[in-house]
């Protein structure tokens, strides 16, 4: 794999992120270690603003997802980029408090957000809250009821919509968990309530069709049938709609067959039939809101592991093991994804050997890249891992007491720690 990308070099050999060598920092920091690039993530960031925010001001919205990786300085970077944040639990919200991002600039999702999520939003003045099935609005009247507050909400609906992806990261189809059928009896007497409450503000609709989609179609039909749904709220209610939020799902690529598209090859064409349908039906033209995650920290981390014992079993296959795995990175396992890696100190020289990195878990399928191609592996090796940056730190756990590793961040030549690795004392620090 020839690494891509405006974070990697190669000089003498070595692979380097920014201005600083994958060798040195594996050694200055440990193994396994997520690096992610301060560059790549500050120049998705600004695609989205120059190509987006500021084509169409006061048109539109976006939020960073912070599902795909949130840290307290993840969350400090995002502000200070101008990005909106997602949330989905009461943790990440904490999280983004703590690092005092401000709390209107905050959307929550979830399908199943608790009574005690809901009322320390509500409490804290989150930005809006996307609801997400039919009873919430209960709750949220509730809370607001006795807190004296009327919150911004935006409802989120499931437009029935398939989109090329892995099972399990689609999430608009009719039998999705999430969002608000789109029947009639269901969907409308809700919307109806919304507008007409005292204790909500409504703000919109929101969709969200699945994670790594390269096609802009899933998009624009999901987005034809919430137009839909804008007219009939206006043919029944009278009302406007702001916004429409399209979440996220922005390909990324994690292997050579695959190209990241421009956020510009999605969001025109949907800006373009808003602005369309709109003109058309005497309607003013709600913003659009995105939700990107992946697309903006994907490609921007990478794993770095050290490899330890190499098997070659004759006619079958040859493992490299590494000091992490479905530990640190549950997607291979979960979804089947696809990685690339390269050896870190060997990166000048031709990749030829096939073989399977796996990790140390107890667990046949703890594999990270089956058919890697590599140069000839010897212990003591430093494996890069690329585009690890989205749901890999998010995803960690302690599986086989493995302490959840650290995370550096680079910037240049500088190379800081944002989140400390654990100890085995903190991993085993709630367990009596
Ligand atoms: N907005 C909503 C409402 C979402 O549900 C999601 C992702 C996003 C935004 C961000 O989507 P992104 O831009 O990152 O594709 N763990 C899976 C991905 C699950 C995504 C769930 N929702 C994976 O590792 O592929």
């Amino acid at each position: 794999m020839t690494p891509q990308g405006e974070m990697f070099d190669v000089k003498d050999g070595v692979l380097y992120i920014e201005d600083v060598s994958a060798v040195e920092l594996a050694e200055r920091f440990g193994t396994p270690l997520y690096v992610y690039s301060r560059g790549a993530i500050a120049a998705r960031c600004r695609e989205i603003r120059e190509d987006f925010l500021e084509r169409w001001p006061g048109r539109a919205a976006a939020a960073y997802a912070g599902k795909a990786f949130l840290t307290p300085e993840m969350a400090r970077i995002i502000e200070r980029e101008g990005l909106m944040l997602d949330v989905v639990s009461g943790g990440e919200f904490f999280t983004a408090l703590k690092a005092g991002f401000p709390a209107g600039r905050i959307k929550f999702h979830g399908n199943n957000k608790t009574k005690a999520e809901l009322e320390e939003a509500i409490g804290r003045g989150v930005g809006h809250i996307v609801v997400d099935g039919t009873d919430e609005l209960d709750l949220i009247e509730e809370i607001c009821g006795r807190l004296g507050k009327r919150q911004p909400a935006l409802f989120r609906i499931a437009p029935e919509v398939e989109a090329a992806t892995h099972d399990h990261i689609t999430t608009g189809k009719r039998d999705s968990k999430f969002g608000v059928p789109m029947d009639e009896h269901i969907l409308y007497p809700l919307i109806g309530r919304a507008i007409a409450s005292e204790s909500v503000i409504f703000e919109g609709l929101h969709f969200h069709i699945g994670s790594q989609l390269f096609d802009n179609a899933p998009y624009l039909e999901a987005m034809e049938r919430t137009l839909d749904v804008v007219l009939e709220i206006h043919r029944r209610f009278g009302s406007a709609v702001p916004m429409i939020a399209v979440g996220g799902g922005f390909g990324i690529r994690y292997t050579a067959g695959e190209e990241r598209r421009p956020y510009l090859y999605f969001l025109d064409p949907l800006m373009r039939q808003v602005e369309t349908f709109c003109a058309a039906h005497g309607l003013k033209a709600p913003a659009v809101g995105i939700e990107p995650g992946r697309s903006i920290v994907g490609e921007a981390g990478v794993t770095l592991y050290r490899a330890g014992a190499i098997k070659d079993i004759p006619g079958a296959v040859k493992y490299v093991s590494v000091d992490g795995g479905m530990s640190d990175n549950i997607r291979p396992a979960l979804y089947g994804a696809e990685y690339e890696a390269v050896i870190a100190n060997k990166a000048g020289q031709t990749a030829s050997d096939r073989v399977t990195v796996c990790g140390k878990l107890c667990e046949t399928g703890d594999r990270i890249v089956d058919g890697a191609l590599l140069a000839e592996a010897s212990r003591g090796d430093v494996l890069c891992v690329f585009a690890t940056g989205a749901y890999c730190y998010a995803m960690a756990s302690n599986y086989n007491k493995i302490p959840k590793a650290a995370v550096v961040l680079v910037d240049g030549a500088d190379a800081s720690v944002i989140v400390r690795r654990q100890s085995y004392e903190e991993m085993i620090a709630c367990e009596m």
